[in-house]
C-alpha cells in the first residue's frame, strides 16, 4: 500500500508553544490530512525534545527538576495540538523509555561500526542553539553565528561521530535527489556548507547530566549524548527502532517538516547518521521560513511572540490555518499582522467562497425550491468544466512539493471561474427568458465547483469544508474525494441546505495589539528620529561600581555590581574587559540604562547596560564629571 510518513520537529520544552511551532505543525497536519484523503497509509509524528543543557538550565531557573519541568511544558504542547485537533498519530517524548533504548541501540551500532571514537573536544558551544562552532565562525570571536547569543568555551572529553567520512556521500545525495531539500532553492546553502569541509561531530558531553546515557556495553557513565543526536533519532525510535520495530515499515520518512533554523541538522547530520545506521534516506526535508514581527524572528527571548491560541480564539482556528498557509510562500519569511489576516478572511474566504455559496443557495431556493440537478452542466458549461479540471490536475504536484500557498492560489482560480460564470450567464436573466434548464445548469456548475473546492480545501479547513459539503448533500471522505476529484464526476441530484454565513466580515482587529508590535514610522524624513516620549522611555541613572570581576572563559566580558541607589546593587555584564581591569573600576561612576529587560550573557544575569564611547583609540565608560548620588536620573 502507498504510505506517507510525515514529521514535525520535536519542540524544545524550554518554553511554551508560539505561532512558529503552530505553523510547522499545521503544515504537517495539512499534509497528513491531504494524503489520508488520497488514501495513503499515513503516519504523522510530533512530540517534544526534552534533554540537553538548555532544558536543564530552564528548569533550574524555575526551581524544578528537568523531568518535572519537561512534563509540564510537554503537556502544554500536547494540549495545544489537541485543542487545535492536530491529527498526529503519535506524540513522542525523548524521555520515553523506548526512545532512550532506541537511541542507545543506535549509538551502539554506530560505535561497533567504527563511526564513533573518543577524543577531546575543544571549541565553542551555543546553549540556545545546542550547537558547536569553530572559533572561525563566531562573531567577534564570541557570539553565535546563528542566534547572536554569547557562546561558551568548552574543553572536555567527548565521543565523536565520523561526519567527515560521509561528506562525499552527502554531496551525492543532494545531487541525485533534486527534491531532497524543499523548496529547491534552499539546497545550495547546504551544499556550500558540506563542500566547505565537514569536521567530525562531538556527540557526547560530560559537563552536565540531563541527557541519554551511553549504552551499557560502552560503560562510560560520565557521558551523556549530545541532544541533537538524541533528538534526530526520534524519527526512527517512534517507529520502534531498537525495540519492537512495529512501525518501521513507514520508514523512510516522506517529509521532515522543519524551520530553516534547523535545516543543517536535518540535511547534513541526520542523513549521515542514517548512512552509518545503513537505513534509507528520507525523501524530503521540507523547510519553511520564519514568522517575524516587524521583521524580527519571533522568539520568546525577544518577547515578540504571538500566542497561536489567542489568534485562533479571536479569528477562528480554520481561518487562521488558511491564513498561515496562504499568506507566505513556503520557504520564505512572513511578517504576522492582524491586518493581513483580516484581509484574507474578508476577501478570500468571505467574498470569494462564502458569498458564492450563499448566492447559489439563494438562487436555487428562489428558482428551483433548493433542488439541484447536474445533468445539463456538461452541455452548457463544458469549457468551464475543462478549465476546472485542468487546474485541479495541477494541484497534486503543488501539494507533494508542500507549496500550499500555490495550491490555494490555484484552487481559488476555480472559484473565480464560478464567480465569473454567475456574472456572465446571469441565471436571473435566463429565468426571465424562460430558459430554465440553462439557469439550472449554471446553478449546478457552481454547486459542483463548490463541492470540489470543499474537498480540496478540506486538509486546510477540515470542519468548515464538511459544513459546505453537507449543504451540498455529501460528506467529505476518501470515497467522495475519489468520486468528485479523481474521477471528476458531478453531483447526483440533491437538495441544497441553507447554512449560516461561514465567514462573517471582520472590521477591526480583534486582539489588542501588543504595544511592542506597533508599526515603526515609515516616512523617510523621520527615519531614525524619535520623539521626546520615546526618549523618556529609556531610564538612565548614575551608578557606582561596587565590585568588578572577570567572567570565566570570556575574553570580553566583566561582571559588575553597580549601586543604583536601590535595595541591592545590580549585576551588569559588560563587554569592556579588553579596556578595563576589574580593580580600576571599583568606585567609578557610570551611566546605566536601568530599565532594560534583564538578559543572560554566558549564563550570567545582566540587569542593565553601562554606557560607553568607543573609537579607534579604545573604549571609555561614560559617567558624570562630578560625582553624583547613586541613582540620580540622567536626562
Ligand atoms: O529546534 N517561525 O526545537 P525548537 C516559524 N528541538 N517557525 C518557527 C519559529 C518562527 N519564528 N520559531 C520556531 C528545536 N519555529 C529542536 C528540534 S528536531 C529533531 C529537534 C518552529 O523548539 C520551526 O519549525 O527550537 C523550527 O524549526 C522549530 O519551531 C524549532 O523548535
Ligand atoms: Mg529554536
Amino acid at each position: 500500500m502507498r504510505k506517507k510518513y510525515i514529521t514535525t520537529p520535536i519542540y524544545y520544552v524550554n518554553d511554551v508553544p508560539h505561532i512558529g511551532h503552530a505553523y510547522t505543525t499545521i503544515i504537517a497536519d495539512t499534509a497528513a490530512r491531504y494524503f489520508r484523503l488520497k488514501d495513503y497509509d499515513t503516519f504523522f509524528l510530533t512530540g517534544t525534545d526534552e534533554h540537553g543543557q538548555k532544558i536543564e538550565e530552564a528548569a533550574k531557573k524555575r526551581g524544578k527538576s528537568p523531568k518535572e519541568y519537561a512534563d509540564e511544558i510537554s503537556a502544554k504542547f500536547k494540549a495545544l495540538w489537541d485543542e487545535f485537533e492536530i491529527s498526529y498519530d503519535k506524540f513522542i517524548r525523548t524521555t520515553d523509555p523506548e526512545h532512550i533504548k532506541g537511541v542507545q541501540k543506535a549509538f551502539e551500532i554506530m560505535y561497533d561500526k567504527g563511526d564513533i571514537y573518543k577524543g577531546i573536544y575543544e571549541g565553542h558551544y551555543c546553549i540556545s542553539c545546542e550547537a558547536f562552532f569553530p572559533e572561525s565562525q563566531l562573531i567577534d570571536g564570541e557570539f553565535c553565528p546563528d542566534c547572536g547569543k554569547p557562546t561558551s568555551l568548552v574543553k572536555e572529553e567527548s565521543y565523536f561521530f565520523r561526519l567527515s567520512k560521509y561528506q562525499d556521500r552527502l554531496l551525492e545525495l543532494y545531487r541525485s535527489n533534486e527534491k531532497f531539500i524543499l523548496p529547491k532553492n534552499k539546497k545550495n546553502e547546504v551544499i556550500r556548507f558540506v563542500e566547505g569541509g565537514l569536521q567530525d561531530l562531538s556527540i557526547t558531553r560530560t559537563s552536565f547530566d540531563w541527557g541519554v546515557k551511553l549504552p551499557e556495553s560502552i560503560n562510560d557513565p560520565k557521558h551523556v549524548m549530545y541532544v541533537w543526536l538524541d533528538a534526530l533519532l526520534n524519527y526512527i525510535t517512534a517507529l520502534g527502532f531498537g525495540g519492537d520495530k512495529a512501525l518501521m515499515h513507514y520508514w523512510p520518512a516522506d517529509y521532515h517538516l522543519v524551520g530553516k533554523d534547523i535545516l543543517r541538522f536535518h540535511a547534513v547530520y541526520w542523513p549521515a547518521f542514517l548512512m552509518s545506521l545503513e537505513l534509507p534516506m528520507p525523501h524530503h526535508i521540507a523547510t519553511h521560513g520564519w514568522w517575524t514581527r516587524n521583521g524580527e524572528k519571533m522568539s520568546k527571548s525577544k518577547g515578540n511572540v504571538v500566542d497561536p491560541k489567542a489568534v485562533a480564539d479571536a479569528y477562528g482556528l480554520e481561518n487562521f490555518r488558511y491564513f498561515l498557509l496562504r499568506e507566505v510562500p513556503f520557504g520564505q519569511d512572513g511578517d504576522f499582522s492582524q491586518r493581513a489576516l483580516i484581509d484574507r478572511i474578508n476577501s478570500d474566504l468571505s467574498n470569494d467562497l462564502g458569498n458564492l455559496l450563499n448566492r447559489i443557495i439563494g438562487m436555487s431556493g428562489k428558482y428551483f425550491d433548493y433542488h439541484i440537478v447536474s445533468d445539463q452542466v456538461e452541455r452548457y458549461h463544458k469549457k468551464e468544466l475543462d478549465d476546472v479540471k485542468a487546474i485541479i490536475k495541477g494541484l497534486d504536484e503543488l501539494a507533494q512539493d508542500m507549496k500550499w500557498h500555490r495550491y490555494l492560489e490555484e484552487l481559488w482560480k476555480i472559484l473565480t471561474i464560478a464567480n465569473k460564470a454567475v456574472d456572465t450567464y446571469q441565471p436571473w436573466a435566463k429565468m426571465k427568458e424562460g430558459k430554465e434548464d440553462e439557469a439550472m445548469a449554471l446553478v449546478a456548475l457552481v454547486a459542483n465547483i463548490l463541492a470540489k473546492t470543499s474537498l480540496l480545501l478540506h486538509p486546510i479547513m477540515p470542519k468548515t469544508t464538511q459544513t459546505i459539503a453537507k449543504a451540498l448533500g455529501f460528506a467529505i471522505d476518501k470515497e467522495s474525494f475519489k468520486r468528485y476529484i479523481e474521477d471528476f464526476l458531478l453531483l447526483a441530484p440533491f437538495t441544497i441546505e441553507k447554512v449560516p454565513p461561514l465567514f462573517p466580515k471582520i472590521e477591526e482587529p480583534l486582539m489588542k495589539e501588543e504595544p511592542k508590535s506597533a508599526p515603526k514610522p515609515k516616512e523617510s524624513n523621520t527615519e531614525g528620529v524619535i520623539t521626546i516620549e520615546d526618549f523618556f522611555k529609556v531610564s538612565i541613572k548614575v551608578g557606582t561600581i561596587k565590585e568588578a570581576q572577570e567572567v570565566p572563559k570570556s575574553k570580553k566580558l566583566l561582571k559588575l555590581q553597580v549601586d543604583l541607589g536601590e535595595e541591592r546593587p545590580r549585576q551588569i555584564i559588560a563587554g569592556i574587559k579588553e579596556y578595563y581591569s576589574p580593580q580600576d573600576l571599583v568606585g567609578q561612576q557610570v551611566c546605566v540604562v536601568a530599565n532594560l529587560k534583564p538578559a543572560k550573557l554566558m549564563g550570567h544575569l545582566s540587569e542593565g547596560m553601562v554606557l560607553a564611547a568607543k573609537d579607534d583609540e579604545g573604549l571609555t565608560l561614560i559617567g558624570p564629571k562630578i560625582p553624583k548620588k547613586a541613582g540620580t536620573p540622567v536626562k
